[in-house]
């Protein structure tokens, strides 16, 4: 299980970020980019070791594109098997090309709603290279259920 040790930092080993960029690479060959023909799949580690995917699903609309990142935190929400909050400890954002893929802005948002903010967000490429940020560094100051005063979580 992916651990926060005592300095609340999040561990994710070696073997689960395999597992998380295997399952974002098969979230990947799923996705629907007819228009942007820009393939993103994305897979998040949950607290309770559950591996869950999204892709990017496009609409002849453009404006409707769900982006991967979305897609796997609401299947993550929809899998939740427990009556808690779903929360999540990392993920891997997978594309097939030479320059990584970080998180849009408005998944930023979101994953700061699902992830603490020493959570793990990785971008992976078919070259298996990566680059790594916590939630912190790609949205700081973050406005998050916190922000609203009469809610406790
Ligand atoms: N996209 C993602 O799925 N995730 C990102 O982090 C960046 C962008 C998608 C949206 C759209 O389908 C395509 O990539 C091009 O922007």
């Amino acid at each position: 299980m992916s651990i926060e040790n005592s300095a609340n930092k999040i561990e994710v080993t070696v073997y689960q970020w395999s597992e998380l960029s295997k399952a974002a690479q098969i979230a990947f060959n799923k996705a629907y980019a007819p228009y942007s023909n820009f393939k993103v799949g994305a897979a998040a580690l949950t607290a309770d070791n559950e591996i869950v995917q999204g892709c990017n699903v496009e609409n002849a609309s453009y404006g409707l594109t769900v982006c991967a990142e979305r897609n796997c935190i609401a299947n993550g929400v929809i899998s939740n098997q427990s009556n808690k909050k779903i929360k999540f400890t990392a993920l891997v954002i997978y594309t097939a090309q030479k320059k990584l893929t970080p998180p849009c802005g408005a998944c930023r948002q979101v994953i700061s709603e699902f992830f603490s903010k020493n959570a793990l967000i990785r971008a992976v490429n078919h070259l298996n290279e990566h680059q790594q940020w916590t939630v912190e560094q790609l949205l700081p100051d973050a406005f998050t259920p916190h922000c609203l005063l009469n809610k406790t979580e």
